[in-house]
């Protein structure tokens, strides 16, 4: 089998862990072994990094270190999980991946999109996800959702403004790169969601292998 690499993107409070959980069933069914991980985090050096990063207390954390931080992370959990993984012919699922750091830090934060990918082409080395879900979600939407929750992270706890910017970054990048990146509004049904994915990855990846 082929290895397989998906990322699900969008802003807080899209929705993205139940179609995770949807893909990995639908997967599994396929055949697949099923790798799924999340961004940032994965493994324990990527996990101590991502409390490094959304610590609250951390509010002087400058924008280049968090960019460097995400992209620490990224390249320790495609060393250790993601390359090995796909070389064995698994499927790996990532709860955010790349398309985050471009919108958050590229776009929302302003360092811009050519840096955070040259930053993270040093960290990833050319690694792609085949496919890039983004469940596409107003930024208001998004926070209302997230209010009901627990307490919120350092990036959470940034403004509506911020957000904003964030949704309408992660829309741009998928108007640029439709080939790459699949959006999906994050309102629809999720059982309805589910089969547009469905049909993505069997239109624009498996049948292809099979030819
Ligand atoms: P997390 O709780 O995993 O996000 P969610 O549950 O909303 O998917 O927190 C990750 C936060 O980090 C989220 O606010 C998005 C942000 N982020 C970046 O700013 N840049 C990145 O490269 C990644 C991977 C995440």
């Amino acid at each position: 089998m082929q290895g397989l690499f998906i990322a699900l993107e969008g802003p807080d409070g899209a929705g993205k862990s139940t179609q995770i959980q949807l893909l990995q069933e639908y997967l599994e069914k396929k055949g697949y072994e099923i790798i799924v991980t999340r961004e940032p985090g994965g493994t324990v050096i990527s996990e101590a990094v991502r409390q490094i990063i959304l610590n609250k207390e951390y509010r002087e954390m400058s924008e280049k270190t968090e960019l460097l931080l995400y992209a620490a992370a990224r390249a320790q959990l495609v060393e250790e999980i993601i390359r090995p993984a796909l070389k064995a012919g698994k499927a790996v699922i990532c709860d955010r991946f790349l398309e985050s750091s471009v919108v958050y830090q590229g776009i929302a934060r302003g360092l811009g999109v050519d840096t955070v990918y040259a930053v993270n082409d040093f960290a990833l080395e050319g690694l792609r996800p085949q496919l890039t879900i983004l469940l596409d979600l107003d930024a208001e939407e998004g926070l209302r959702r997230k209010k009901n929750q627990a307490e919120l992270d350092r990036m959470e706890a940034e403004g509506l403004e911020f957000h904003q910017r964030v949704a309408e970054g992660y829309r741009f990048l998928a108007d640029r790169e439709k080939e790459r990146i699949m959006r999906i509004s994050a309102t629809l049904p999720k059982e309805e969601i589910h089969a547009k994915i469905v049909l993505a990855i069997e239109e624009r990846i498996l049948n292809r292998y099979q030819i």
